[in-house]
Protein backbone atom coordinates (compact mmCIF):
# COMPACT_ATOMS: atom_id res chain seq x y z
CA UNK A 1 0.00 0.00 0.00
CA UNK A 2 0.99 3.35 -0.87
CA UNK A 3 1.20 6.67 1.27
CA UNK A 4 -1.79 8.03 -0.46
CA UNK A 5 -4.01 4.67 -0.39
CA UNK A 6 -3.02 4.36 3.76
CA UNK A 7 -4.26 8.43 3.98
CA UNK A 8 -7.36 7.72 2.27
CA UNK A 9 -7.66 4.47 4.31
CA UNK A 10 -7.29 7.08 7.61
CA UNK A 11 -9.50 9.45 6.54
CA UNK A 12 -12.26 6.48 6.03
CA UNK A 13 -12.08 5.68 9.47
CA UNK A 14 -12.22 9.47 10.53
CA UNK A 15 -15.41 9.54 8.60
CA UNK A 16 -16.56 6.35 10.78
CA UNK A 17 -16.15 8.10 13.76
CA UNK A 18 -17.36 11.39 13.04
CA UNK A 19 -20.65 9.38 11.85
CA UNK A 20 -20.64 7.34 15.31
CA UNK A 21 -20.12 10.37 16.93
CA UNK A 22 -23.17 12.32 15.05
CA UNK A 23 -25.58 9.20 15.98
CA UNK A 24 -24.44 9.44 19.33
CA UNK A 25 -24.85 12.88 19.94
CA UNK A 26 -28.49 12.71 18.36
CA UNK A 27 -29.81 10.15 20.42
CA UNK A 28 -28.58 12.27 23.36
CA UNK A 29 -30.33 15.47 22.13
CA UNK A 30 -33.26 13.68 22.25
CA UNK A 31 -33.14 12.15 25.53
CA UNK A 32 -32.42 15.45 26.56
CA UNK A 33 -35.87 16.18 25.26
CA UNK A 34 -37.53 13.37 26.63
CA UNK A 35 -36.04 14.34 29.98
CA UNK A 36 -37.21 17.78 29.87
CA UNK A 37 -41.05 17.05 28.57
CA UNK A 38 -40.96 14.25 31.53
CA UNK A 39 -39.84 16.61 34.27
CA UNK A 40 -41.86 19.55 32.39
CA UNK A 41 -38.96 21.67 32.10
CA UNK A 42 -38.96 24.77 29.41
CA UNK A 43 -38.07 23.42 26.40
CA UNK A 44 -36.10 26.66 25.53
CA UNK A 45 -33.07 26.99 27.53
CA UNK A 46 -30.83 30.13 25.42
CA UNK A 47 -28.53 30.34 28.59
CA UNK A 48 -27.72 26.79 28.08
CA UNK A 49 -26.93 27.13 24.46
CA UNK A 50 -24.36 30.30 24.61
CA UNK A 51 -22.91 28.26 27.69
CA UNK A 52 -22.43 25.40 25.10
CA UNK A 53 -21.31 27.99 22.56
CA UNK A 54 -18.54 29.46 24.65
CA UNK A 55 -17.53 26.39 25.31
CA UNK A 56 -16.82 25.43 22.25
CA UNK A 57 -14.89 28.97 21.59
CA UNK A 58 -12.41 27.97 24.26
CA UNK A 59 -11.83 24.56 22.97
CA UNK A 60 -11.13 25.80 19.75
CA UNK A 61 -8.88 28.73 20.68
CA UNK A 62 -5.86 28.98 18.75
CA UNK A 63 -7.00 25.92 16.55
CA UNK A 64 -5.73 26.05 13.05
CA UNK A 65 -9.10 24.42 12.10
CA UNK A 66 -11.09 26.97 14.07
CA UNK A 67 -13.25 29.01 11.36
CA UNK A 68 -14.00 25.29 9.59
CA UNK A 69 -14.89 23.45 12.92
CA UNK A 70 -16.89 26.38 13.99
CA UNK A 71 -18.69 25.78 10.82
CA UNK A 72 -19.84 22.26 11.06
CA UNK A 73 -20.90 23.26 14.61
CA UNK A 74 -23.25 25.43 13.22
CA UNK A 75 -24.45 22.63 10.98
CA UNK A 76 -24.74 20.25 14.19
CA UNK A 77 -26.56 22.87 16.46
CA UNK A 78 -29.13 23.62 13.26
CA UNK A 79 -29.59 19.78 12.84
CA UNK A 80 -30.33 19.92 17.01
CA UNK A 81 -33.02 22.24 16.22
CA UNK A 82 -34.65 20.33 13.36
CA UNK A 83 -34.43 17.19 15.86
CA UNK A 84 -36.13 18.86 18.48
CA UNK A 85 -39.02 20.79 16.03
CA UNK A 86 -39.74 17.13 13.98
CA UNK A 87 -40.31 15.28 17.65
CA UNK A 88 -42.29 18.45 19.25
CA UNK A 89 -44.48 19.32 15.57
CA UNK A 90 -45.68 17.03 13.26
CA UNK A 91 -47.80 20.08 11.76
CA UNK A 92 -47.44 23.24 10.73
CA UNK A 93 -47.47 26.18 13.67
CA UNK A 94 -50.27 29.16 12.38
CA UNK A 95 -50.19 32.01 14.45
CA UNK A 96 -53.19 34.36 14.31
CA UNK A 97 -54.26 37.44 15.92
CA UNK A 98 -54.43 41.09 16.12
CA UNK A 99 -52.21 43.59 14.06
CA UNK A 100 -49.18 44.15 16.32
CA UNK A 101 -50.41 41.56 19.09
CA UNK A 102 -46.00 40.05 18.54
CA UNK A 103 -47.41 36.85 15.26
CA UNK A 104 -43.82 38.24 12.90
CA UNK A 105 -41.42 38.47 16.46
CA UNK A 106 -42.59 35.25 17.80
CA UNK A 107 -42.57 33.27 14.37
CA UNK A 108 -39.24 34.87 13.36
CA UNK A 109 -37.97 33.50 17.22
CA UNK A 110 -39.64 30.45 16.94
CA UNK A 111 -37.86 29.70 12.93
CA UNK A 112 -34.67 30.20 14.39
CA UNK A 113 -34.74 28.35 17.50
CA UNK A 114 -36.36 25.06 16.01
CA UNK A 115 -34.90 26.26 12.33
CA UNK A 116 -38.21 25.43 10.99
CA UNK A 117 -39.22 27.28 7.44
CA UNK A 118 -41.23 30.67 8.49
CA UNK A 119 -43.85 31.71 5.79
CA UNK A 120 -44.74 35.44 6.65
CA UNK A 121 -47.82 35.69 4.70
CA UNK A 122 -48.16 39.70 3.99
CA UNK A 123 -44.23 39.58 2.64
CA UNK A 124 -45.04 36.84 0.43
CA UNK A 125 -48.28 38.28 -0.66
CA UNK A 126 -46.18 41.95 -1.31
CA UNK A 127 -43.26 40.06 -3.09
CA UNK A 128 -45.35 37.60 -4.93
CA UNK A 129 -47.49 40.74 -6.26
CA UNK A 130 -44.44 43.13 -6.13
CA UNK A 131 -46.44 45.97 -4.31
CA UNK A 132 -46.45 46.97 -0.72
CA UNK A 133 -49.83 45.79 0.84
CA UNK A 134 -50.54 49.74 1.23
CA UNK A 135 -50.47 49.81 -2.30
CA UNK A 136 -52.64 46.48 -3.29
CA UNK A 137 -55.26 48.26 -0.80
CA UNK A 138 -54.64 51.38 -2.52
CA UNK A 139 -55.08 49.86 -5.96
CA UNK A 140 -57.25 47.17 -5.76
CA UNK A 141 -58.94 47.24 -2.39
CA UNK A 142 -59.02 45.02 0.44
CA UNK A 143 -61.47 42.25 -0.77
CA UNK A 144 -58.44 41.68 -3.24
CA UNK A 145 -55.93 41.24 -1.09
CA UNK A 146 -58.49 38.94 1.27
CA UNK A 147 -58.27 36.81 -1.95
CA UNK A 148 -54.80 36.93 -2.34
CA UNK A 149 -54.46 35.72 1.59
CA UNK A 150 -56.98 32.53 0.94
CA UNK A 151 -55.19 31.49 -2.09
CA UNK A 152 -51.57 31.61 -0.48
CA UNK A 153 -53.11 29.55 2.52
CA UNK A 154 -54.66 27.12 0.14
CA UNK A 155 -50.47 26.88 -1.46
CA UNK A 156 -49.59 26.76 2.01
CA UNK A 157 -51.34 23.62 3.21
CA UNK A 158 -48.70 20.97 1.01
CA UNK A 159 -45.48 22.27 3.70
CA UNK A 160 -45.61 20.78 7.05
CA UNK A 161 -43.26 21.56 9.95
CA UNK A 162 -43.69 25.48 9.15
CA UNK A 163 -44.29 28.38 11.22
CA UNK A 164 -47.22 30.51 8.96
CA UNK A 165 -47.60 34.19 10.50
CA UNK A 166 -51.00 35.12 9.31
CA UNK A 167 -51.75 38.82 8.52
CA UNK A 168 -53.99 40.03 11.32
CA UNK A 169 -57.43 40.04 8.67
CA UNK A 170 -56.40 35.75 7.65
CA UNK A 171 -58.36 34.22 10.53
CA UNK A 172 -61.82 36.02 9.88
CA UNK A 173 -63.01 34.17 6.86
CA UNK A 174 -64.41 30.85 7.88
CA UNK A 175 -62.50 29.50 4.77
CA UNK A 176 -59.22 30.41 5.91
CA UNK A 177 -59.58 28.84 9.06
CA UNK A 178 -60.86 25.24 7.60
CA UNK A 179 -57.36 25.65 5.81
CA UNK A 180 -55.37 26.62 8.68
CA UNK A 181 -56.61 23.58 10.42
CA UNK A 182 -55.84 20.94 7.54
CA UNK A 183 -52.47 20.50 8.98
CA UNK A 184 -51.68 22.63 11.61
CA UNK A 185 -52.15 24.14 14.82
CA UNK A 186 -53.83 27.82 15.33
CA UNK A 187 -52.01 29.63 18.10
CA UNK A 188 -53.84 33.17 18.83
CA UNK A 189 -51.39 35.79 20.49
CA UNK A 190 -53.37 38.76 22.69
CA UNK A 191 -52.41 42.05 23.76
CA UNK A 192 -54.22 45.02 25.51
CA UNK A 193 -55.55 47.50 23.08
CA UNK A 194 -53.32 49.89 24.95
CA UNK A 195 -49.44 47.39 24.28
CA UNK A 196 -51.20 47.10 20.35
CA UNK A 197 -51.05 50.90 20.41
CA UNK A 198 -47.45 51.08 21.62
CA UNK A 199 -46.47 48.49 19.21
CA UNK A 200 -48.26 49.84 16.07
CA UNK A 201 -47.75 53.88 16.65
CA UNK A 202 -44.70 54.45 14.91
CA UNK A 203 -45.19 52.13 11.59
CA UNK A 204 -47.26 53.23 8.42
CA UNK A 205 -47.88 49.68 6.75
CA UNK A 206 -50.83 48.93 8.27
CA UNK A 207 -53.79 50.68 5.89
CA UNK A 208 -56.73 49.44 8.65
CA UNK A 209 -54.89 51.54 10.93
CA UNK A 210 -54.78 54.69 8.32
CA UNK A 211 -56.15 57.58 10.38
CA UNK A 212 -57.21 55.49 13.09
CA UNK A 213 -53.97 55.02 15.17
CA UNK A 214 -55.54 55.43 18.50
CA UNK A 215 -56.18 52.97 21.47
CA UNK A 216 -60.29 53.79 20.86
CA UNK A 217 -59.89 52.98 17.24
CA UNK A 218 -58.03 49.61 18.20
CA UNK A 219 -60.03 48.44 21.10
CA UNK A 220 -63.43 48.63 19.04
CA UNK A 221 -61.62 46.81 16.07
CA UNK A 222 -60.10 43.99 18.45
CA UNK A 223 -63.46 43.44 20.12
CA UNK A 224 -65.60 42.66 16.72
CA UNK A 225 -62.40 40.32 15.40
CA UNK A 226 -62.37 38.85 19.35
CA UNK A 227 -64.90 35.85 18.91
CA UNK A 228 -63.68 34.98 14.94
CA UNK A 229 -60.13 35.07 16.52
CA UNK A 230 -61.18 33.01 19.54
CA UNK A 231 -63.11 30.78 17.37
CA UNK A 232 -60.51 29.81 14.67
CA UNK A 233 -57.65 29.27 18.18
CA UNK A 234 -56.29 25.72 19.57
CA UNK A 235 -54.67 27.59 21.53
CA UNK A 236 -54.20 31.57 23.28
CA UNK A 237 -51.25 32.99 24.33
CA UNK A 238 -51.55 36.45 26.06
CA UNK A 239 -48.06 38.68 25.43
CA UNK A 240 -48.63 41.81 27.34
CA UNK A 241 -45.00 42.37 29.57
CA UNK A 242 -43.76 38.94 28.50
CA UNK A 243 -40.41 38.31 26.99
CA UNK A 244 -40.06 36.47 23.67
CA UNK A 245 -38.61 33.58 25.41
CA UNK A 246 -41.77 33.38 28.01
CA UNK A 247 -44.15 33.53 24.98
CA UNK A 248 -42.56 31.28 23.05
CA UNK A 249 -42.40 28.83 26.03
CA UNK A 250 -45.59 29.22 26.82
CA UNK A 251 -46.82 28.64 23.61
CA UNK A 252 -44.64 25.45 23.20
CA UNK A 253 -46.00 24.30 26.26
CA UNK A 254 -49.82 24.87 25.26
CA UNK A 255 -49.29 22.60 21.84
CA UNK A 256 -47.32 19.80 23.47
CA UNK A 257 -50.47 19.85 26.32
CA UNK A 258 -52.68 19.82 23.00
CA UNK A 259 -51.14 16.94 21.72
CA UNK A 260 -51.02 14.98 25.22
CA UNK A 261 -47.18 15.37 25.34
C1 LIG B 1 -54.36 43.42 8.54
C2 LIG B 1 -53.17 43.12 9.16
C3 LIG B 1 -51.86 43.28 8.53
C4 LIG B 1 -51.98 43.17 7.00
C5 LIG B 1 -53.03 44.09 6.47
C6 LIG B 1 -54.40 43.87 7.11
C7 LIG B 1 -55.63 43.28 9.30
O1 LIG B 1 -50.98 42.29 9.04
O2 LIG B 1 -52.27 41.87 6.60
O3 LIG B 1 -52.58 45.39 6.75
O4 LIG B 1 -56.70 43.35 8.71
O5 LIG B 1 -55.56 43.08 10.55
P1 LIG B 1 -50.32 42.34 10.53
O6 LIG B 1 -51.31 41.76 11.48
O7 LIG B 1 -49.12 41.48 10.41
O8 LIG B 1 -50.02 43.75 10.83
Amino acid sequence: MNDLEMYREQLAICDDKIIDALVERNSIVEKIMAYKETYGMPILQPAQEAKQQHRLEEKLRDNKYQEEIQDVFQRILRNSRRIQARKLFSYNIVLIGFMGSGKSTISDYLSTVFDMKLVEMDQVIAEKEEMSIPDIFATYGEEYFRNLETNLLKELQTGQNCIISCGGGVALRQENVVEMKKNGRVVLLTASPETIFERVKDSNDRPILDGNKNVEFIAGLMEQRREKYEAAADVVVQTDNKTIVQICEELISKLMELDGK
